[in-house]
């Protein structure tokens, strides 16, 4: 009985940080849209971010961050996150039509 318990209770917990990731990633990526558009889809001159390919995300915001890559407020930008917060945003915003 005991051992059901704590495999119910672990379980339990890798669904909720599954969900908690989902919804990490849509939220770290909210504060990109006021630049980059609603729904990642820029009319604009800044690029669209939605349907991205997440490795090119990724990489294209580890090269702002370091610098390798020449931006106007990137580089500023990229700067307050760590490369987990990055693949969050990858994943979510590749994900967007
Ligand atoms: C203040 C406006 C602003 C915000 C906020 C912003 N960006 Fe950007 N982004 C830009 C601009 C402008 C560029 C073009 C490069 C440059 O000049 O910095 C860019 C370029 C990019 C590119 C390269 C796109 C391509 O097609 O090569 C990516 C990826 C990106 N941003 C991701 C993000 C993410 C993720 C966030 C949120 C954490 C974010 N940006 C927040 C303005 C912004």
């Amino acid at each position: 009985m005991h051992k059901i318990l704590i495999l119910l209770a672990a379980s339990a917990t890798l669904l909720s940080a599954n969900a908690f990731a989902v919804d990490r990633g849509e939220l770290l990526a909210s504060s990109c849209m006021s630049c980059h558009g609603p729904g990642g889809k820029s009319k604009g001159a800044i690029p669209s971010l939605a349907g991205l390919e997440k490795g090119y995300i990724v990489k294209s915001l580890q090269d702002f961050k370091s610098g390798a890559r020449p931006a106007s407020v990137m580089q500023r930008h990229a700067k307050g996150y760590t490369d987990e917060e990055f693949a969050l945003m990858a994943d979510y915003l590749s994900k967007l039509k």
